[in-house]
């Protein structure tokens, strides 16, 4: 499966305490029991996951010349992801989130850093001549880049090279639904939760989606957790698809990897119901161990999962 995949992203270090009492309170110290430092950020965490199924996976992104730029690198490397396009520049500083979690909760402190200044500057010169596939995550939080997706995909596109994007959360609540609707006629594949979905379009049902979207665009793959997943096709045909019925550890990065899935998928010629459901697997995977991309599964365990598990 030597397909190129690039994913052009941004990259961060997520820094975990947990435990039960970890609420700050001002000028208090709190000891906590547990820590740990871990590869953050939603591209990351698809391109390790496209690495294990099987992918040629560069990254393209850029951190600051300090020690967690240089974690990033490495644990993207330690995953078999290919990290030459990455820029260390050293007028940025790494971007980095403090996760406070508890068994029940999560709240997360973001320092963007580098994690908003990805632009066309940074992407290789030969870029559409060696690329089978661009994806990138985070429409959001990549801000610098957000009005040049259009550009990049429509110059894919010319490549007869698939695009596809995650959106995640807006934390500043602005959506920029045209900007985003516009980029969907260069997009192979649109991948939002159905959740960010809803505020991007203003909507609270499935059924009000096909109304909502361009006369051209790409299929439209939304992640709806332990309910599976949906997709409207170029023609907005729409499939549906139970999740597996699974026993979650821990959720994170489950989008990302169903990310990872539907990418890797769609380059095997995989369609339809049987697309969402290797994409459905790859999701459902991520919930059974601790962290985002601490675990990437094979092919063979995907497939392996597939057959002894039922939606
Ligand atoms: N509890 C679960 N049971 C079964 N499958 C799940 C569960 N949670 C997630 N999945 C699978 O993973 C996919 C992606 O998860 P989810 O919908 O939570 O993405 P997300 O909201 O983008 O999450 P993330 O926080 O990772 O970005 C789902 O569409 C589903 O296929
Ligand atoms: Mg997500």
């Amino acid at each position: 499966m030597e397909k190129n995949v690039f994913v052009l992203g941004e990259l961060n270090v997520d820094l975990i305490f947990s435990g039960e009492n970890i609420t700050p309170e001002w000028n208090r110290e709190k000891l906590v029991n547990h820590f740990e430092q871990v590869l953050g950020s939603s591209s990351a965490i698809t391109a390790c996951v496209l690495a294990g199924l099987g992918h040629q996976v560069y990254f393209v992104g850029v951190v600051g010349d300090d020690p967690f730029g240089h974690f990033c690198i490495e644990q993207l490397r330690a995953k078999g992801v290919k990290t030459d396009y990455i820029t260390i520049d050293p007028e940025l500083k790494t971007g980095v989130t403090l996760s406070l979690t508890t068994t029940k909760d999560r709240a997360l402190l973001t320092f963007m850093g580098a994690i908003s200044k990805l632009t066309k500057k940074y992407l290789p010169e030969n870029l559409y001549e060696i690329a089978d596939h661009l994806h990138f995550g985070s429409y959001y939080l990549q801000q610098d880049a957000r009005l040049q997706w259009r550009e990049i995909f429509a110059e894919a596109n010319k490549h007869q090279i698939s695009t596809s994007f995650d959106t995640g959360w807006d934390p500043n609540n602005q959506w920029y639904r045209n900007d985003l609707l516009e980029l969907l006629e260069f997009t192979d594949l649109f991948i939002p939760s159905e959740e960010e979905l809803f505020s991007i379009l203003n909507i609270n049902n499935l059924t009000d989606i096909p109304a909502c979207l361009p006369e051209k665009h790409g299929m439209v793959a939304i992640k709806r957790g332990e309910n599976g997943s949906v997709l409207f096709d170029n023609d907005a045909h729409f499939i549906s698809v139970d999740g597996y019925k699974v026993n979650p550890i821990d959720t994170t990065g489950a989008g990302d990897s169903f990310n990872a899935g539907l990418i890797s998928g769609f380059l095997q010629n995989k369609r339809g119901e049987e697309l969402l459901k290797f994409a459905n697997a790859c999701g459902a995977l991520a919930t059974l161990r601790i962290g985002g991309a601490s675990y990437v599964p094979s092919l063979e365990e995907v497939y392996h999962f597939q057959n002894s598990n039922t939606e």
